[in-house]
């Protein structure tokens, strides 16, 4: 029987991770590369340069940064062979570029309605089309990993319309992505966080967060690398058997 050690072991294996770049992204790279894997920032955010420094650092030529839009089907693309080129192949994708504008229906125009659309879900499709390609192509397996929310489940709050669709969305493609591709023995799964601080919810002001953390059963907002030791979890051997579903990490937010 293998070790815990050595079914959290990924060394050898390749992992690009969409919005690396900070917040959960840059948490959950920071947990598959320690566990052994090659990294890929893929990430519009000049903080990427940062963080695979930061990594190769840590192990010379373990990670790289790549400009990726994940709304681009050539950037996709040019994501997936950049990996290839550079590790010579690829095992696991973190599908964890996301944005959140909030904004409610009646002031809503056309145009955030699809800038959402087409980056919480438009950019989850092309990226796990490019990856799966290339994982199917290997014939050795594979992991998924889409970073949902909660608001795949329920609305959190008043003004998020666009981004509640897309991760209602996020959440029934990642059911139909893993059953096309169990026969490949990829397995694909959803996070879905709670409120995260990331800089991304930015600075919450005291009063604030107190009235919304009051609105958790734990008291307290989740930390990014709470979604991190998950996506480690569902990214490595010790999930052994479990695909096409969503791990909720709220703190009990939707017990409410
Ligand atoms: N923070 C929370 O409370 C929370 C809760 C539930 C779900 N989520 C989800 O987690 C994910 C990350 O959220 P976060 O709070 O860490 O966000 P963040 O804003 O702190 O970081 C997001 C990262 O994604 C990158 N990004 C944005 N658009 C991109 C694009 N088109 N292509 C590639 N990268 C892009 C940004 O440059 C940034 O580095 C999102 O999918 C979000 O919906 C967050």
């Amino acid at each position: 029987m293998r070790t815990a050690a050595e079914l959290l072991d990924l060394s050898g294996r390749t992992a690009v991770v969409t919005g690396g770049a900070m917040g959960i992204g840059e948490a959950i790279a920071g947990r598959l590369h320690q566990a052994g894997a090659n990294v890929v920032i893929a990430d519009p955010g000049e903080q990427r340069l940062a963080v695979s420094d930061r990594l190769n650092g840590i192990r010379p030529g373990s990670a790289l940064a790549l400009d990726v839009n994940v709304a681009d089907p050539e950037n996709a693309r040019a994501m997936v062979d950049d990996t290839v080129d550079q590790f010579g192949s690829l095992e696991i994708l973190v599908n964890d570029a996301g944005i959140y504008p909030n904004c409610p229906i009646l002031e809503l125009d056309l145009e955030l309605w699809r800038r959402v659309i087409d980056v919480n879900l438009g950019g989850l499709f092309l990226c796990t089309q490019a990856a799966a390609r290339q994982m199917v192509a290997q014939g050795a397996g594979g992991r998924i990993v889409n970073i949902t929310s909660i608001d795949a489940l329920h609305p959190s709050m008043v003004g998020l319309p666009h981004y509640d669709a897309s991760k209602h969305g996020a959440w029934g493609f990642t059911k139909s992505a893993a059953l096309e591709f169990a026969e490949h023995d990829i397995q694909v799964n959803a996070i879905a966080p709670g409120a995260i601080r990331t800089p991304g919810v930015g600075e919450v002001d005291p009063q604030t967060l107190a009235a919304f953390e009051a609105l958790i059963p734990m008291g307290r907002m989740g930390d990014s690398d709470e979604i991190a030791r998950a996506a480690l979890f569902l990214a490595s051997d010790l999930c052994g058997y479990t695909t096409g579903s969503q791990l909720v990490i709220d703190g009990g937010r939707l017990l409410r």
